[in-house]
């Protein structure tokens, strides 16, 4: 087992570069990105808009293949897994938060926490057994039967918190998940993403432009036009 501090990076990206090719231009959206993630660390990505922030989200979570330079996901190379393998990886080992919550309306706020448990098939009364928990300990148990049109922006991204960490995730991966919160929540969920990630000895990684963030990561990793600043 790997506890936090522990030496083994659980992403570690080298000289990685990405080019998207359209009709006619090609844009290089990442170039040449060394970084490592440790678990129990909170790493903020940075830059402006158009800056590579989450297209390296994308290369670190698998969910794209770099043009070239290589990631590894604890420990191992992605260009190892298979389509498939990257896809259970995602679900059994990956955490996402966005910034527009992507909760289900139809759902209550226990049940969208749960949704996730369902591909690792636990049983009924556990999934909502765990999701109120962690509702409970995310500051908002007493909400797990609302539906997310009755929740506040901060309440919305504290559930979609609890639904990232539901699944036992190592790694949490978020885009902008402040930009539609005030300071006092922003910072709150923030903190709360630290303190999780701490506590399970798992790594966040969040690409931002917002300037609040700074004083919580371990590491502040800037963009310009794809590079490292
Ligand atoms: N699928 C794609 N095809 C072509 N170009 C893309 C694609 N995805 C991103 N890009 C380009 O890559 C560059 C980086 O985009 P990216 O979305 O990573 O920036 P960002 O830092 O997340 O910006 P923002 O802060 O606005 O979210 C931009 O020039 C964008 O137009
Ligand atoms: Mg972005």
């Amino acid at each position: 087992m790997n506890g936090p501090g522990s030496s083994a990076p659980l992403v570690r990206l080298e000289g990685v570069t990405k080019v998207f090719n359209g009709s006619g231009h090609s844009t290089t959206a990442v170039r040449d990105v060394s970084l490592e993630a440790r678990r129990g660390e909170m790493v903020l990505l940075m830059g402006p808009s158009g800056s590579g922030k989450t297209t390296l989200l994308t290369l670190i979570a698998g969910l794209a293949r770099p043009t070239s330079g290589r990631v590894s996901l604890f420990g191992r190379g992605i260009e190892r897994f298979s389509t498939r393998e990257l896809q259970a990886f995602r679900a059994e080992r990956i955490g996402f938060i966005f910034q527009a919550f992507l909760l289900i309306e139809a759902l209550t706020a226990a049940e969208n926490v749960g949704i996730v448990l369902r591909f690792g098939r636990t049983r009924r009364s556990e999934r909502a057994a765990r999701a109120g928990a962690l509702l409970g300990e995310l500051g908002v148990g007493h909400l797990a039967d609302r539906f997310p049109a009755g929740l506040s922006q901060g309440e919305k991204q504290r559930v979609a918190v609890a639904r990232a960490l539901a699944n036992g995730a190592e790694l949490l991966i978020a885009d902008e998940p402040t930009g539609s919160l005030e300071t006092r929540q922003a910072v709150g969920i923030i903190a709360l993403l630290h303190e999780q990630a701490r506590k399970r000895g798992a790594a966040v990684i969040v690409a931002s432009h917002d300037l609040r963030l700074r004083d919580f990561a371990d590491r502040i990793v800037t963009l310009r036009d794809g590079a490292i600043a």
